[in-house]
């Protein structure tokens, strides 16, 4: 029989931790997710995994711990001993991060770091994942960005990424760690937190549709990112650790829209003019902004064999389609024809 591998994914409860899990456990893993303690239930995205009643031997288990306390990390990684360490717990928000810079680095940077200290100290052969971010580039120098273009963080969310990259390539050289950086550019999906703009668009119109919401808020229309779909983006992840050589890969559609194309792309989609509930609020604008994101995911695309299979428009609609689904479940307790 072979050995099952077991891998540790931090983040389990967010976007990518539920896509990842998914798909670990369709390629047979065992999953150790870590999770943080909450005052209600988090786990509404990982549920379907976790209680599968069919299910018999569970592939997936949640374990207490939190970047913020290093005995918890340095405890599972000796107990779990996985094969495999994906690092996707952070505080993930990067108007947020204005707010609570500290404790962004605390969880992003430091967080980062205790965790390849974990593994260093429990002395085990695993691989490791950093989810880095195309955030780092900030005021990016070139079009597109790729593995070489330099690093100008232009928030705190940024410069903790920006620390925790340089950590993660820093165990790689000093203590031969199999670890690498996946410098994802923005990724969306159904399961995107609601906070961020795709999914704060894709929410609002189901609701605006379903007539339950009249106005939509929002704050800088003219920012541009490469977004894609983040089943996709999983996929990625676990490729660069299979690859015989550890290295730092850009993960991308390679095309660039603005957030008021998202929105002619989701209003025109069900036949609404998103001018008509548009209004900008200051309140959603940032300190410093980053004007416009697209990445060349060609080293990706050559050493592992990667591409992404979602397009802008079909995202867009995959999105809506999901909200409407959503809404309408809200409202009638059923899920009928958008
Ligand atoms: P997300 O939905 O915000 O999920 C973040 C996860 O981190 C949640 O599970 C959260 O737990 C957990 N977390 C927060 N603080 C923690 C702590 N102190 N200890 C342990 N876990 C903690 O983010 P995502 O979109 O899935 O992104 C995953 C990772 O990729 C993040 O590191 C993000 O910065 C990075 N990234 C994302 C994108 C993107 O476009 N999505 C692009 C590049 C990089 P709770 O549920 O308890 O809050
Ligand atoms: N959240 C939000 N809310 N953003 C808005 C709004 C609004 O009401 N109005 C305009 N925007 C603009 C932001 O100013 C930004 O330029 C753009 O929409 C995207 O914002 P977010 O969806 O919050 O994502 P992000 O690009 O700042 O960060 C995401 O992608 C990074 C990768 O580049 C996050 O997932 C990060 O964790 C990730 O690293």
């Amino acid at each position: 029989m072979p050995k099952i591998k077991k891998a540790l994914v931090t983040g389990i409860t967010g976007q990518d931790g539920s896509y990842l899990a998914e798909f670990l456990v369709k390629k047979g893993y065992e999953v150790y997710g870590l999770m943080r303690r909450s005052s209600s239930f988090n786990t509404d995205r990982i549920d379907h995994l976790y209680q599968d009643p069919h299910e018999k031997n569970l592939r997936l288990k949640l374990v207490y711990g939190d970047l913020n306390d290093a005995s918890s990390l340095n405890h599972i990684v000796k107990t779990v001993k996985p094969d495999e360490i994906y690092n996707l717990g952070a505080q993930s928000h990067v108007k947020v991060s204005f707010s609570i810079p500290e404790y962004t680095g605390e969880v992003g940077a430091l967080g980062t770091t205790r965790l390849l200290e974990a593994i260093r100290d429990s002395g085990i052969k695993t691989k490791f994942y950093q989810a880095s971010s195309s955030e780092m580039y900030g005021n990016a120098s070139e079009f597109p960005q790729n593995e070489n273009t330099p690093f100008r963080p232009r928030s705190p969310y940024a410069a903790a990424k920006v620390y925790a990259y340089w950590m993660t390539a820093n165990y790689r050289e000093a203590y031969n760690i199999f670890a690498c950086n996946g410098v994802l550019f923005n990724h969306e999906s159904p399961r995107r937190g609601e906070t961020f703009v795709t999914r704060k668009i894709t929410m609002a119109l189901a609701r605006i549709r379903h007539k339950v919401q009249t106005k939509l808020y929002l704050g800088n229309l003219d920012a541009k990112r490469d977004w894609g779909f983040a089943g996709d983006y999983v996929e990625a992840m676990w490729l660069m650790l299979q690859h015989h050589e550890a290295d730092d890969y850009v993960v991308a559609t390679g095309e660039t829209y603005s957030v008021r194309q998202f929105l002619e792309e989701a209003f025109g989609y069900v036949g609404l003019n998103w001018k008509k509930y548009v209004e900008i609020d200051k309140k959603y604008f940032r300190p410093t902004e980053v004007d416009c994101l697209m990445g060349d995911s060609s080293k990706a695309k050559k050493l592992l064999n990667w591409k992404p299979k979602v397009n802008f428009p079909q995202l867009v609609r995959m999105m809506v389609d999901a909200d409407m689904n959503v809404v309408r479940k809200i409202l009638h307790g059923t899920k009928g024809k958008r």
